[in-house]
């Protein structure tokens, strides 16, 4: 495979941006099926999504694309927008980064890392003080690349089903 580059998706990437916002839910979905939904018809949901998003100045829309023989391939994107100030979690203004995904067969080349650089170049240059992204608990390697980069941990989100709930016994 060739060299990856990273560019701004365009209004033509959106159904393979679809795919793989779909298949990027259905990753989280696997992980913990209680906390992170998935549903059927989701690439035409994420596909419709993303290529609005291209169009608003809060939101930044990457491409990792693979080019081999003149012939240009997608194999990877990273979405994320300008939030203002948030009272429920005390966060300030920031840029949020809300997907990154590259297909298995491009992975361990860099892409990546390539795309979370790009993503926070991106967020930065529209003026974001700070730049949050979350991580599902149980995607280890994620959060490692995320920690090699320099990101610190904030919050640590916890789940339960009320049935589930060790009481004291009292009502
Ligand atoms: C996480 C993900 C985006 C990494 O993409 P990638 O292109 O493979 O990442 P890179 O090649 O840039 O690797 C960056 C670093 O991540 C770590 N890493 C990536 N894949 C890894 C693997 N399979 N095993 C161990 N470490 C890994 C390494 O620290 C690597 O740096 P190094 O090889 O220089 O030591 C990709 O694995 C992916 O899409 N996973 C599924 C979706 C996901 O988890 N998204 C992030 C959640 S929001």
């Amino acid at each position: 495979m060739s060299e990856i580059e990273i560019r701004r998706a365009r209004p033509e990437d959106a159904p393979a941006l679809g795919r793989m916002g779909a298949t990027l839910a259905r990753l989280h979905n696997r992980m913990d099926s209680r906390r992170f939904f998935a549903s059927p018809g989701m690439e035409e949901g994420y596909a419709s999504w993303l290529a609005r998003e291209l169009a608003s100045r809060k939101a930044v829309v990457l491409a990792a694309v693979a080019r081999s023989r003149g012939r240009e391939q997608l194999v990877g994107y990273a979405y994320g927008r300008l939030e203002g100030r948030d009272w429920n979690t005390l966060r300030d203004p920031c840029g949020v980064g809300v997907d990154l995904y590259v297909a298995p067969r491009a992975r361990r080349r860099g892409a990546g890392r390539l795309l979370l650089e790009a993503l926070v170049r991106e967020l930065g240059r529209r003026g974001a003080p700070q730049v949050v992204i979350q991580v599902a608990a149980r995607n280890g390697r994620a959060l490692a690349m995320f920690e090699g980069m320099g990101f610190r941990r904030t919050v640590v989100e916890l789940a339960i089903d009320p049935a589930e709930l060790r009481t004291s016994g009292a009502e």
